[in-house]
């Protein structure tokens, strides 16, 4: 029996697959590399010593998605493929709803027709809108601000229908904070495509200056410094909290969403300089205005994760940021 993982190549893919590995599962992966590169599963297989069944398939082409489902012994399904750039999808709103719903879809209907009904779907706290209220917890009103947290948000509906009309679906949501760092190896890491949107990759592409400086977007917001604050996640704890997810759906019914985060916030500039201190390297910074769509603080409450899967994250900031420098000097260019 197989674990069946799509966007297995990802950044959170590929450090879940590890996991995945070096606890004994079996896994096949579908990814369409669209975002992602064939080099990081091969890394996957170098470092844990195991091996696993690559489909380079479109979750769009439900012929070959099929033959997957027909070929393999499934047991479960951990759904990480789909588009995730905020800006980009409001630029290509059709893309990203085309992609991210008519591809889960496709893939919740094989998943029905070959009665696989056990799932772990990757959400993001970005389902929880625009919050004034810290720590977010799960049962806060959910609300999204553009196409990308739109297609998060209406996959989790979709699957709430879904649990309602068949009640033997086992499902867990899984809502990321900020995932950063890397695997201790400094072999496998977030390699995004162009320019970075996000913080982290953007630092550690100043500090091996492949970029001139960060842009702090708005230093008015009422935090501590004025920065904004967001709960910073390892990756590797992130990974381990679908490990966790998994043992539930396969022993029970019924369908949760679970938060993983850290449950502590850090600023922006709190980051810059905890980056700093890992790396050795000075980030030269300039405060510009505030980001569009932005929020002052994001954290998460981590109660449920800790109490209904078992999990919390151990690795604190100092180990994200020594973690995330490792893989960028070992790998100037990502996986090219
Ligand atoms: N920031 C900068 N400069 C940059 C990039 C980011 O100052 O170049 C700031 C942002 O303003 C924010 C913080 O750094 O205060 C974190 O920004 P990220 O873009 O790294 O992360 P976000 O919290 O904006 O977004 C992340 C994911 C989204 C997800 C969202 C909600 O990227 O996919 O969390 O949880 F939807």
């Amino acid at each position: 029996m197989a674990i069946l993982v799509t966007g297995g190549a990802g950044y959170i893919g590929s450090h879940t697959c590890i996991e995945l590995l070096e606890a004994g599962y079996e896994i096949i992966v579908v990814d369409n590399f669209s975002n992602s590169n064939q080099e990081s599963l091969k890394r996957v297989m170098e470092i844990t010593g195991a091996s696993m069944k690559i489909y380079n398939i479109s979750l769009l082409n439900t012929t070959e998605l099929e033959k997957v489902f027909k070929r393999n012994n499934i047991e479960a399904v951990i759904h990480f493929a789909g588009l995730k750039a905020v800006g980009e999808s409001v630029k290509s709103p059709l893309f990203y709803y085309k992609n991210n719903i008519i591809g889960s879809i496709n893939l919740f209907e094989l998943m029905q027709k070959y009665l696989v009904k056990r799932l772990v779907f990757s959400s993001s706290a970005t389902v929880y809108g625009n919050q004034e209220i810290v720590p977010i917890s799960e049962d806060f009103p959910l609300s999204a601000t553009n196409p990308y947290g739109r297609t998060k948000l209406m996959i989790e509906e979709i699957l709430r229908d879904l649990i309602l009309s068949d009640e033997n679906w086992c499902i867990s949501i899984l809502r990321y904070f900020n995932p950063i760092g890397a695997h201790k190896s400094g072999c496998i890491g977030e390699d995004p495509r162009g320019i970075p949107n996000n913080l982290m990759p953007y630092i550690s592409q100043v500090a091996v200056g492949k970029l001139k400086e960060l842009n702090v977007f708005g230093n008015d917001y009422s935090t501590h410094d004025g920065t904004g604050v967001r709960d910073y996640i390892h990756v590797v704890d992130l990974a381990i909290g679908h490990l966790q997810a998994l043992k539930k759906v396969m022993s029970e019914t019924g369908i949760n969403a679970y938060n993983l985060g850290t449950g502590r916030g850090y600023s922006v500039l709190e980051l810059v300089n905890a980056f700093e201190k890992a790396s050795g390297k000075e980030i030269p910074y300039n405060i510009c205005n505030r980001r569009f769509g932005d929020i002052a603080i994001c954290f998460a409450d981590t109660k449920k994760a800790k109490n209904e899967l078992g999990w919390e994250a151990t690795r604190g900031i100092k180990e994200m940021c020594a973690d995330t420098w490792r893989w960028q000097i070992n790998n100037l260019n990502g996986f090219n």
